[in-house]
């Protein structure tokens, strides 16, 4: 009978998340580039702030469109756990990264590497990284995050080298899916 009840509770409760596997990110994020009529329209780029908009949030994942300025950076952080991938669909986007259990009280880890378009990259869920446009001109970023994120931890560099947080904030969840008539009617994205 106890059997019969893990069945039977299993049965009625909701179904777990899935977060996809690092290669399904990889694809989604190679097919999401290769089709730009899907994200194209959508584009904005801000001089005053990186410019960002959530394409589809699901429970097992979510993808964002990054629109960046010469000199637009994230800040190092990580992703709260989610697994991800991100495709540079123009320009070029310089990454420094590391994993979360060798930043922390650490110095001179910081590996670097710059991904012009079309380069894609995909990280685990220690993954901690800052993306920064070098110039010249806009780049344009595609990211999966899968699960959808819940919180990012940013982190900062003393002046001998070694990371600590700086800060965690929760991730809200999701926001209406944008459509590019949404975003030709003058709603439905922001920047910031
Ligand atoms: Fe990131």
């Amino acid at each position: 009978m106890a059997a019969l009840d893990v069945k039977v509770r299993t049965a009625l409760s909701p179904s777990p998340r899935q977060p996809l596997a690092s290669s399904k990110l990889g694809l989604l994020a190679d097919d999401l580039a290769a089709h730009p009529a899907l994200w194209r329209p959508l584009v904005r780029h801000d001089p005053a702030d990186r410019w960002y908009v959530r394409l589809r949030y699901t429970a097992d994942f979510e993808v964002w469109l990054i629109g960046w300025e010469t000199g637009q950076d994230t800040e190092l952080h990580d992703h709260g756990g989610s697994s991800g991938a991100f495709a540079v669909c123009e320009g070029a986007l310089t990454e420094d990264w590391t994993e979360r259990a060798t930043a922390l009280g650490s110095s001179g880890s910081l590996r670097r590497r710059v991904r012009p378009a079309p380069s894609r990259r995909v990280f685990g869920p220690t993954y901690v990284h800052n993306l920064v446009n070098r110039g010249p001109g806009i780049a344009t970023s595609i990211h999966v995050y899968s699960p959808p994120l819940s919180s990012m931890t940013y982190y900062q560099r003393a002046a001998d080298g070694t990371l600590a947080v700086k800060r965690t904030l929760a991730v809200a969840g999701p926001d209406p899916e944008i459509t590019a008539a949404t975003v030709a009617a003058g709603g439905g994205w922001r920047s910031g």
